[in-house]
């Protein structure tokens, strides 16, 4: 007899203390057909999750906990159970109960029949299921997945769930391709797309999703914006670091919040633009600070105290321009032309110059 595939089941969790051991219950049985492993990556969930799979560790040889301290995130939890991972084939699923234990064995026989790298569960094939996602998810996730298929190569265009956190790869295909996924990205699958460059042979399978019955989904708002971020960066060849461009958008946002704030403190209290502009320029500077804490660094997102350290430390930071920027709106408006708007605009020009020559002559000055 040939020896039995080797598998590694990756479970990401996070606050899934009642929700892991049923669907471990499920998923032993493959054991059956397969030299079998199970590695479960927690980010350090409060409800015990962990010490509940440490435990049932030490009766189930094939099990295994990687707990990591520092919540880093679904993608980054996928990724480090595929490199952790040992097997021929591998398989990532949600271990909340959504994603069913009998498309693991569905997934496997594809990608065993046929010559794939990669099977996806999607939850937007014709024949799925998708009893656990709301109106608005699946609305949401129809839009995302049309944005999401013109950023990647074209020769996914026939695949119908781009954000799926089901999939099954061939791991000797795959992991040079794993190294490679960006973990603050969108999500681990888009990612793992984007980065293949179109050289994937990929399959879809249907999904049926489950409700979940206990606990929380995870996803929140910032997800919709590592989402904007994930196109622009494909967009943009993936050349420009994905912090980089969070922090444009942000300064993007910093622009209508300095536009708007001027224009009501003129408009309301009065003000004239002279008077109101300064007042302008830092409430703009302290909104982005308060957004990139919220958004661009979440993982590193200051509270309390420090975020009010933070914070000064940022206005100081950001001063010169801001003093350059000031300058020369207010030059533009009292020499060039009397205009409010293009005064702005060309004082925010000249913060984002600032920005391209300093951090120029810090790289190249860099040893
Ligand atoms: N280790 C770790 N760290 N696991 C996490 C984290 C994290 O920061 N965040 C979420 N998870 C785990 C959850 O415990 C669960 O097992 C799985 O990842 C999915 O998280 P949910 O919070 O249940 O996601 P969802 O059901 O709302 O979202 C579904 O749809 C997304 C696409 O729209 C899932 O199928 C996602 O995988 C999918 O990307
Ligand atoms: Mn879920």
């Amino acid at each position: 007899m040939p020896s039995p595939v080797r598998l590694s089941v990756v479970l990401p969790t996070y606050n899934e203390r009642d929700n892991i051991q049923p669907l471990l219950d499920k998923l032993l049985p493959l054991r059956e057909q397969y030299d079998l492993e199970i590695l479960v990556v927690d980010d350090d969930s409060a409800d015990g999750t962990a010490e509940l799979v440490r435990d049932l560790a030490h009766h189930e040889r094939c099990l295994r906990l990687i707990r990591r301290v520092g919540r880093a995130g679904l993608a980054s939890a996928i990724k480090e159970g595929l490199l952790d991972a040992t097997g021929d084939l591998a398989v990532v699923m949600d271990s909340d109960g959504q994603h069913e234990p009998a498309s693991v064995r569905r997934a496997l026989e594809s990608l065993q029949s046929g010559s794939f790298d990669l099977v996806i569960g999607s939850r937007f094939h014709p024949e799925a299921s998708i009893l656990g996602l709301s109106g608005r998810r699946e609305t949401g996730s129809t839009w995302a997945n049309r944005v999401a298929r013109f950023s990647l190569p074209r020769i996914y265009a026939p695949l119908t769930d781009l954000m799926s956190g089901f999939l099954a790869v061939r791991l000797d295909a795959v992991l040079p391709l794993v190294r490679r996924v960006d973990v603050n990205g969108f999500k681990f699958l888009y990612e793992l797309l984007a980065v293949s460059r179109g050289r994937l042979r990929v399959r879809e399978i249907p999904l049926t999703f489950q409700p979940r019955t206990r606990g929380t989904s995870k996803l929140d708002v910032a997800i919709f914006w590592d989402f904007l971020i994930s196109i622009l960066h494909s967009l943009t060849l993936r050349v420009l670091p994905r912090r980089a461009i969070s922090f444009g958008l942000v300064g993007m946002l910093g622009v209508l919040v300095q536009l708007i704030a001027c224009q009501l403190l003129m408009a309301v209290a009065g003000l004239a633009f002279e008077q109101a502009l300064p007042f302008a320029v830092v409430a703009a500077a302290t909104s982005n600070y308060l957004i990139n804490n919220a958004l661009t660094f979440r993982f590193q997102r200051l509270h309390g105290l420090a975020l009010l350290v933070g914070l000064l430390k940022f206005l100081l930071v950001a001063s010169l321009p801001v003093l350059a920027n000031v300058g020369l709106a207010s030059a533009f408006y009292s020499f060039v032309a009397r205009d409010t708007l293009w005064a702005q605009l060309a004082g925010i020009l000249v913060v984002f110059i600032w920005n391209y020559a300093a951090s120029s002559r810090l790289v190249w000055n860099s040893p």
